[in-house]
């Protein structure tokens, strides 16, 4: 399952919005496409959407002025500004747009920098299939065998267009024995959980219970999870994670039940410029995903509500963040800078 491709001259991606009933396939041949569908939510989790943005900057090269440079590079400018407008807290999409952006200027015409464009956002596309490998065998050996944990949210296959980042962890832990049960929140109000994480487990046949959000505190009470496992769309300096709204109470609960708080995420999700999780901007969405469920309205017409995407859990209640260069542990602001400028990742 590719939730992603390029194909000759277009993006062809898996519409996550009609899983896990319906898989099909939609096109973009144009980099306003794109932008809808990570608006959307057709194309989402942290990775993916900074590969989608990648490809939306080829298909934006493609319909970009092929005469003088200087026209070509503003309209990519253009649209790397719409693009990186969609969805404001997983910085894996500035930081896609800006190595495509870079990228671009080194090229002295519109041909060449469109076929360098291109090939960018595929090396960008393979790196976070690379990533997530090594990823996943970090965070797996950290799992005791026989372990059963929880997750959060949407962190495999569909949300890095590659193994996964906590999801990947556990499907490796999984194929290794060390894991023998998944507790899945649903994550209102989108489902992802629900319609996403459940629809990728049951493919792979990892045994798993799906739980409302608000019974992630029997589970913990219970003792039934030796870990709780979850992704990022942004790491701060300082350690602090802004990941899908809930992972914040998940937090809570593991700190008060003595259970490691695992955050997994490529080192691209850290943040350098970004001080702590108070500069991280959440993005808020419509009050009618909170009043819905699966489109059905379930609240008063007249409502009001509110819908925060994601929270951020302080760098305190996380035990370690795993990414594809290695383990971080408290203190993050000493642990994070040496991890991501083993590759020159750092942003700003
Ligand atoms: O709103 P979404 O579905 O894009 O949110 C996804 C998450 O919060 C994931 O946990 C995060 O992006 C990491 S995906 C590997």
């Amino acid at each position: 399952m590719r939730p992603i491709r390029w194909e000759a001259d277009h993006l062809i991606f898996l519409d996550q919005t009609l899983l896990p009933h319906e898989e099909r396939y939609a096109e973009a041949t144009s980099y306003h496409q794109v932008a809808e569908a990570i608006r959307r939510l057709q194309v989402r989790g942290a990775p993916l959407i900074g590969i989608a943005a990648a490809y939306g900057m080829a298909l934006a090269a493609l319909e970009a002025p092929q005469g003088e440079m200087e026209k070509f590079l503003a309209h990519l400018e253009e649209a790397a500004a719409y693009l990186a407008a969609t969805r404001p807290t997983a910085v894996n999409l500035t930081w896609a747009l800006a190595r495509i952006m870079k990228c671009a200027y080194r090229y002295r015409t519109p041909q060449e920098a469109t076929a360098a464009i291109l090939a960018e956002a595929k090396t960008i596309h393979r790196q976070q299939e690379e990533a997530d490998l090594e990823l996943a065998r970090f965070g797996a050996s950290l799992l005791p065998q026989g372990a059963r944990v929880i997750t959060h949210c949407n962190t495999g296959a569909l949300a890095t267009g590659g193994y996964g980042t906590a999801l990947g962890i556990i499907k490796m832990a999984w194929e290794e024995g060390r894991i023998t049960h998944v507790y899945l929140t649903e994550t209102r109000p989108l489902l992802q959980g629900a319609r996403l994480t459940a629809w990728e487990l049951e493919q792979l046949g990892v045994p798993s219970s799906l739980i409302v959000d608000g019974a992630a505190g029997v589970v913990m009470a219970r003792g039934l999870v030796q870990a709780a496992i979850v992704g990022a769309d942004r790491i701060a300096c300082n350690g602090d994670v802004a990941n899908k709204v809930g992972t914040y109470p998940l937090a809570l609960l593991a700190k008060e039940h003595n259970v490691p708080f695992y955050v997994a995420a490529p080192t691209s999700t850290i943040d350098l410029a970004c001080p702590s999780g108070s500069q991280i901007p959440i993005e808020e969405r419509s009050a009618e995903e909170v009043k819905r469920v699966m489109g059905i309205p379930t609240a008063p017409k007249g409502l009001d509500a509110f819908n925060p995407a994601f929270d951020v859990t302080p760098a305190h209640l996380v035990t370690a963040i795993i990414t594809e260069k290695g383990i971080a542990r408290p203190p993050y602001q000493k642990s994070l800078p040496t991890l991501a400028e083993l590759e020159g990742v750092a942003h700003g």
